[in-house]
């Protein structure tokens, strides 16, 4: 998108300090050459997050988080791409250049511009609220005190055609139409939101970039939201996130409910990890923002056959991006009420006490499945078989739910899973269980491994540490899973007496050690429990050496060759060739 030169963003990360911009949100403590923290892309209880001085990237080895200086602060800050190039250059005393990239800018201040439209319209809102004594009133008869409306920026939009003139000098503005403020209907203007209670929908970074307003009694429709715009796209925002982002943090734990006024009245009372989704289904997008906050997400919805429509379609499109070691569940309100009537009735505590009692994915899945199935006969078995399948299918970045629930389902259906599913796959005939998906799955990013096989190949070698001799022959890449696959090697070549505890034991303190430390334990489960070890170990493997040969040729090819030593033009040309590096 940004038209800004890549040698000036390579020059601006060359004069940032990584470490300086990442500390001024997440508390470093240095460790040896680098930097380690608690990862603030996740939650976890010992650091796995690691900054680097020299090469000016973090890296978490717990979810997989990586970047630099730029993406640290889009990611955590929630900064635009602009905004963190801008703020960046601002520190370092560099300048943007113009040239060449005058549209970026443009585009930018343009969307400045709409961020004021906004800030305004909502300051005029929050004032009128304070004279309409028919809003007050309606939000006071709601339970709504003032401390919540103020903490959630609610307001009021007047009766009439046109009050939003008063709030700004010139009405004709065309960003008053852009911002979704005002609507131009065959030639005549006038406000979106009239005699409304006010919702601002604010982003990540706290910036107003919506509004839901909200009739008082009887009209339609219900809730009147902002049109999209180039700051608001509904199936990204969440309403509430700005407000509750530490709490859900220092939680582990969300909840997505549907309502606006759900997550303001929760947070009247006590319960401060809600959010809002704002009119549609959960999207693939909000579950990934919302699964890198917390361990556990859970959706509410209420009790009637809407809220288990609705709840499906938020199982549909979160599977994707369900992960090994987080939760996902679902949560059903006694009919008749919603988050909002249940807190006030009830309280805080209750409603925490539903939300630990959710029903997780799997019984939710397989809940819903089975009732459309008749499981006494044969074929309503190999129905439910056939229904769940593209489902599973979906779980492509959750390994072990994976075969937990292909093992539930041969359980179910009396028909063999994991060993019954087709295991033919050219490069890799000894893939164990539970691995297809993976394989098939594309590689992303930049040098990214495979969460699955690498940390695959960490279990095999603290299940038995003379595996590590099949990995001497790794390229060298600067990638830090491969980084530390090879320090692995060469410990181990250096200590072969060293046992999985000894190994996870020498990484004390250092950010490795709890990935390390979770691969021993999943290592030690696994060994009992029938998993065939071995095979996965193979299959990752190869998985791995395939992926980092592409990766080598890659940087390779784009060096040129007077910037080769002899051995590595040797190394490119043989895998050019499709032989084995010697
Ligand atoms: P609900 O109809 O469940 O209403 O809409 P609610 O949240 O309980 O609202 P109250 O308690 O009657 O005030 C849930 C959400 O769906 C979207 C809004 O985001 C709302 O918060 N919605 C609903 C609309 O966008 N438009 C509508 O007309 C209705
Ligand atoms: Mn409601």
């Amino acid at each position: 998108m940004s038209r800004i030169p890549e040698d000036f963003i390579q020059q601006l990360l060359d004069r940032t300090d990584i470490v300086a911009v990442v500390e001024r949100y997440v508390p470093l403590k240095k460790a040896g050459a680098n930097y380690q923290a608690r990862c603030p892309f996740h939650n976890e209880k010992s650091p796995s997050f690691s900054v680097s001085p020299t090469k000016q990237f973090y890296h978490c080895f717990g979810c997989g988080a990586h970047g630099t200086a730029i993406s640290f602060l889009m990611e955590h800050a929630g900064y635009s791409f602009i905004d963190a190039v801008k703020e960046l250059a601002g520190q370092a005393g560099l300048t943007v250049p113009d040239d060449g990239q005058h549209r970026a800018s443009e585009e930018d201040s343009q969307r400045d511009k709409l961020f004021e439209r906004m800030e305004v319209a909502a300051s005029h809102f929050r004032q009128a609220l304070k004279g309409a004594a028919k809003a007050i009133d309606y939000l006071k008869g709601r339970g709504v005190n003032g401390e919540t409306a103020v903490r959630f920026g609610l307001g009021y939009a007047a009766d009439g055609w046109q009050p939003l003139a008063e709030a700004f000098a010139d009405y004709q503005d065309p960003l008053l139409a852009e911002a979704g403020l005002v609507v131009v209907n065959e030639g005549k203007r006038y406000d979106r939101f009239r005699d409304r209670v006010m919702f601002p929908i604010r982003n990540e970074r706290g910036k107003v970039i919506a509004f839901g307003g909200r009739v008082m009694g009887a009209g339609e429709p219900k809730y009147l939201n902002s049109p999209e715009t180039p700051l608001f796209h509904k199936g990204r925002e969440l309403y509430g996130l700005h407000e509750h982002r530490r709490a859900i943090q220092g939680e582990n734990r969300v909840v997505v409910v549907e309502g606006y006024m759900d997550v303001v009245m929760l947070d009247q009372h006590g319960v401060q990890n809600a959010v809002a989704t704002l009119g549609t289904a959960i999207t693939a997008d909000q579950a990934s923002r919302l699964l890198r906050l917390a361990d556990t997400v859970i959706f509410a919805f209420d009790g009637d056959n809407a809220g288990r429509k609705a709840a499906w379609r938020a199982l549909e499109n979160s599977l994707p991006q369900a992960r090994d070691g987080k939760l996902l569940g679902f949560l059903f309100l006694p009919e008749g009420e919603d988050p909002d009537s249940f807190v006030r009735a009830q309280g805080a505590d209750a409603f925490r006490k539903l939300c630990d009692r959710a029903m997780p994915l799997s019984d939710f899945l397989f809940g819903e499945l089975s009732n459309q199935t008749d499981l006494s006969s044969q074929e309503g078995k190999v129905r439910l078989a056939t229904l769940a399948k593209p489902y599973l299918a979906k779980l492509q970045e959750a390994p072990l739910l994976s075969r937990a629930l292909h093992k539930r389902l041969a359980e179910l259906t009396g028909l063999d899973g994991p060993r019954d599913r087709p295991t033919s796959h050219p490069a890799n005939p000894r893939r164990g269980p539970g691995d297809d998906r993976s394989a098939s799955r594309p590689v992303r990013g930049r040098n990214a491994v495979q969460p699955t096989a690498w940390k695959t190949l960490l279990q095999g070698i603290l299940d038995d540490p003379v595996r590590a001799g099949q990995l001497s022959d790794l390229p060298e890449l600067p990638n830090p899973e491969v980084q530390l696959l090879q320090g692995l090697v060469s410990l181990i070549r250096e200590h072969p007496e060293m046992q999985g505890r000894d190994i996870v034991e020498h990484y004390q303190g250092r950010p490795e050690k709890p990935v390390l430390a979770e691969a021993l334990a999943l290592a030690d489960q696994n060994r009992g429990s029938g998993f065939d070890v071995e095979a996965d170990f193979q299959g990752a493997l190869e998985r791995i050496r395939a992926q980092a040969g592409r990766a080598q040729v890659k940087t390779l090819s784009s060096r040129r060759p007077s910037e080769m030593t002899p051995e590595e033009k040797a190394r490119l040309l043989d895998s050019l060739k499709g032989r084995k590096p010697s």
